[in-house]
């Protein structure tokens, strides 16, 4: 069941929202070569502590997940769990997703860096990788259909040689962090469920350099390319009104 938001609770959803963006944009000025992923933990966490203390990281716990965030680097899709012997090195591609409950709602959203110096080809992923994002975003609209959302993202990304992920998908978001429906990054024009106002959902392409295909690594969750290649991970949590649609987890 799709749970339509009132004007309020949306309003509360913005609250969430801005402490996820205040957080990650802490993060992007903060990050540097030489940083294990556990010390972006740690600033994330006391950043958290200092603009919103009552906030609950939503990750840590879920489904028995680990740490409040997720940082996965290169070939890493999602859901890579911060350690301090894995240290970020100079042209890492590093994609840092977070998520936070406030007065009952979720916010969640993410973004791939490039740390240090890289190519022009890492540059180029990373740019087309959220462009998809807000290709997706402007087709999520009142009147509309959920897959279009799908459509805009796929085509982007495919048109400029990549691929998109498969197995993992966005989702609904509200009062919890996953809600109907999911939002896949892939599929057809005028498809899936009917775009109607108070629509909370979080939109988050996984963009390959090679093929979509992903596997889990032995820890039970890091996911990477199944043929290595790098990938890059944008994600916004988005309100859809008549009044117009509404990204939460911008500053
Ligand atoms: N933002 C991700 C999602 O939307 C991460 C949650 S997975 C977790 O599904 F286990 F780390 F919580
Ligand atoms: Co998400």
């Amino acid at each position: 069941m799709i749970f339509y938001k009132s004007d309020d609770e949306i309003q509360m959803m913005r609250k969430s929202g801005r402490i996820v963006a205040d957080v990650l944009s802490h993060i992007k000025k903060h990050i540097k070569a030489g940083m294990s992923t556990l010390e972006v933990e740690n600033i994330a966490l006391d950043r958290l502590k200092t603009i919103a203390p009552d906030a609950i990281p939503s990750f840590k716990g879920y489904m028995g997940y680990p740490a409040s965030i997720c940082i996965s680097i290169n070939s890493e899709v999602v859901h890579g769990i911060p350690s301090k012997n894995k240290i970020i090195l100079d042209g890492d591609i590093v994609s840092i997703d977070f998520g936070v409950i406030s007065n009952g709602y979720h916010g969640d959203s993410a973004f791939s860096i490039l740390v240090g110096k890289g190519s022009e080809d890492t540059r180029r992923l990373l740019r087309v990788a959220e462009e998809s994002l807000y290709e997706g975003i402007k087709y999520a609209k009142v009147g509309g259909r959920l897959h279009d959302i799908s459509y805009a993202i796929q085509d982007h990304a495919e048109s400029h040689g990549y691929s998109v992920v498969r197995d993992f998908v966005g989702h609904g978001i509200g009062k919890n962090m996953h809600e109907s429906p999911q939002v896949p990054n892939f599929g057809d024009k005028g498809t899936g469920p009917k775009i109607l106002s108070g629509m909370t959902i979080a939109i988050e392409p996984m963009v390959n350099v090679g093929g979509p295909d992903v596997f889990v690594l032995n820890d039970g969750w890091t996911a990477v390319t199944s043929d290595g290649s790098l990938s890059a991970h944008f994600e916004h949590t988005i309100a859809i009104t008549d009044k117009g649609t509404y990204i939460l987890t911008e500053l």
